[in-house]
């Protein structure tokens, strides 16, 4: 390598609490890849794509979402990870996702009320507030304390299995509306008892899943959280809320937070405009990076931050000013899995992005439009747009970049039910 390639801020290691070093300053985001079979077991699929991954330079990659509990999934084509049925699947995974030399850490989660309902019409979920879009979701049934420690085994369980596989570290999914995060905003959550209320309750399962989780994996291998800044609702997570739970995670000792933030309903996970976001934050590259400092200074732990980083120019400097330790990736991976690497070479200065073409159009056929279809389409045609990327990577077949918003999006809806149907049937 040539001194300009090496000098890159990206390219610089990074030791984590528990000791153990990234290579890099990337990270791959989450990205749930519906690549199960009818059993809810890992295929070769994930090999092939995580093999791509791994090839790509991107220092520690990110599952999506692994279930923690078979009857409650995000959608059907997840992993679930309840005991050591399909353990060989899974050591081929980790040793495909970790040829690179990278990291390779499991998300485990658990949806509560954003499970839907076709996979299970009675989610669970801290309280009875269900959640309303096009009809999808069951109301879901307040969790009993046996419930919320049941929850609580599971994450010890999943993530013990995920280190017994290979996976070299696990995150807990405590963002974007599923079942941690429910837990932690007021407005899914309306328990009074221990587990609802002050903020210390609120975050209680969190802190125990975490402090689970640590017990079972040992005090080096590395454990991660992905939170919320916030939940741009009215009502719901603040960043205030999100400061002081970042440091009693920290105290917990997780080794690295990574920081996103919105839900189901408020998708500013992905940069969809909200009345909730602030104007800065609309319009800068990297939506959450203003929260950073707030977060850096109460949690001392390496943070990351995900959320719309597309230059290079950013992420350096980002890197080199110290506001964040790790820059997450999630979209840009879809369609050029090789990016770290080019923008570690300097070979690139952007990402490709494809998000402003995967819009129906501005007005009625934009994000705001009065028609809920129309607002789905806008919302959920793009994510069914890197779906395809990554079933295509996952066959080893180049990107189809010039797949349209509306074809994406039906697309999405006819996959997604295949695969439920495929994984009803097996239940017979
Ligand atoms: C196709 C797709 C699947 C995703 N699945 C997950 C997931 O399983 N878990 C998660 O925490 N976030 C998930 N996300 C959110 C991403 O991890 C990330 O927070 C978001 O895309 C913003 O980062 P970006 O601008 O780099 O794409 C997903 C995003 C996309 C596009």
């Amino acid at each position: 390598m040539s001194s300009s390639q090496t000098s890159s801020p990206l390219a610089q290691d990074i030791t984590l609490p528990c000791g153990v070093t990234l290579p890099n300053r990337f990270g791959k985001s989450a990205m749930t890849e519906g690549l199960a079979d009818a059993q809810d077991n890992p295929t070769d699929k994930h090999q092939a794509l995580y093999g791509t991954w791994s090839d790509g330079g991107c220092g520690l990659h990110i599952t999506g979402n692994v279930m923690i509990d078979r009857r409650y999934l995000e959608r059907a084509g997840n992993v679930v990870l309840e005991d050591d049925r399909a353990m060989p699947m899974l050591q081929q995974w980790a040793q495909a996702g970790t040829r690179g030399g990278n990291h390779l850490w499991m998300q485990i989660s658990h949806p509560g009320r954003q499970c839907p309902k076709l996979v299970n019409s009675n989610p669970m979920s801290p309280s009875d507030v269900q959640l309303n879009m096009l009809g999808n979701f069951g109301k879901p049934v307040p969790m009993s304390e046996a419930d919320i420690e049941d929850v609580i085994t599971r994450f010890a369980t999943t993530a013990t299995l995920a280190k017994q596989a290979g996976f070299t570290g696990v995150q807990l999914h405590c963002a974007h509306g599923y079942l941690i995060s429910q837990f932690l905003s007021p407005k899914t959550n309306q328990r009074t008892d221990q587990w609802g209320g002050s903020l210390e309750n609120r975050a209680r399962l969190a802190r125990r899943a975490v402090q689970a989780v640590r017990a079972a994996v040992g005090a080096e291998f590395p454990v991660a959280v992905k939170l919320n800044s916030a939940d741009f609702q009215k009502g719901g997570f603040s960043l205030e809320d999100c400061v002081t739970v970042a440091r009693w995670l920290s105290e917990d000792g997780i080794d690295l937070l990574e920081v996103s933030g919105g839900t189901y309903e408020q998708l500013s996970l992905m940069g969809v405009e909200s009345t909730e976001v602030r104007e800065s934050t609309r319009k800068r590259e990297a939506y959450f990076i203003e929260y950073a400092e707030a977060i850096k200074q109460a949690a001392q732990v390496p943070l990351m931050i995900t959320g719309g980083f597309r230059s290079r120019k950013v992420m350096e400097n980002a890197i080199e000013d110290g506001e964040i330790d790790l820059v997450g990736l999630a979209r840009p991976l879809c369609t050029q899995p090789d990016l770290p690497r080019k923008l570690i070479e300097k070979k690139v200065d952007f990402a490709d992005s494809y998000e402003d073409s995967l819009v129906l159009g501005t007005g009625f056929w934009g994000h705001n439009s009065p028609l809920s279809l129309i607002k789905g389409i806008n919302s959920f045609g793009p994510v069914g747009f890197y779906y395809w990327q990554i079933i295509r990577l996952a066959e080893g077949l180049v990107p189809q970049t010039d797949l349209g918003v509306l074809r994406a999006f039906f697309r999405h809806l006819a996959n997604d039910f295949k695969l439920t149907m495929r994984r009803k049937k097996q239940a017979g």
